[in-house]
């Protein structure tokens, strides 16, 4: 499907919105729920998780809405340079030690650049302070825009659309009382 997503699989010339790491792809659903206009892809390693996800878009009719079961650091096999329009990175695991399997390491965001439109937007939710810091440091050394970012989602900016929907392991760590940080920035 490579440079044909639009045009072979949702026949549409609608743009790209990829979730990474999607786990039961509630972000995807939700927003695919939000934004019939747009085409979602939600992209997990874990086939019983991404299950979820395929049965509601099945049920609900979301022909908008696609999962793909292979690692994100597979995405330039799968996307054309400009493909994407929009990235989002929902709690992803922080890899403590493990840069280079960190979805907002260096590596993985030269990965994003190559398929992402030139105002490609890319968007970061995190329960976790350091992962939030680090991806911070990371954007600031390579002169990033950065849109906006926040320590405190539920609190400071209530009224962002990345504050309507929650996924799984979202909802786990609102209700254990954590604070959501998030970043929305362009390479
Ligand atoms: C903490 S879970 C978050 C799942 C979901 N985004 C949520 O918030 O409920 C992290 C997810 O990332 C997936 N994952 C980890 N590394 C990945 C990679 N390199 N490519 C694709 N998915 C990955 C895991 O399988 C897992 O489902």
């Amino acid at each position: 499907m490579k440079g044909r997503w639009r045009a072979d699989f949702f026949r549409n010339h609608h743009p790209i919105t990829l979730e990474l790491g999607c786990g039961k792809g509630e972000y995807t659903i939700g927003l695919a729920r939000e934004y019939p206009e747009r085409n979602f892809i939600g992209i997990d390693i874990k086939g019983a998780r991404l299950w979820r996800g395929c049965k509601t878009a099945e049920e609900e009719h979301l022909h908008h809405v696609a999962f793909i079961r292979t690692r994100a650091d597979h995405i330039e096999r799968i996307f054309q340079p400009g493909e994407v329009s929009e990235i989002w990175i929902t709690f992803p695991d922080p890899q403590p030690g493990k840069e280079r399997k960190r979805l907002t390491s260096p590596l993985f965001l030269e990965r994003y650049r190559r398929i992402l439109s030139s105002r490609g937007l890319i968007h970061l939710k995190t329960d976790d302070r350091d992962l939030f810091a680090y991806t911070l440091e990371v954007l600031q050394k390579r002169k990033a825009e950065i849109l906006l970012a926040t320590e405190d989602l539920y609190h400071e900016y209530q009224e962002e659309p990345a504050a309507r929907i929650q996924t799984y392991y979202e909802s786990v760590w609102l209700e254990a009382g954590k604070k959501i940080s998030y970043l929305r920035f362009r390479l």
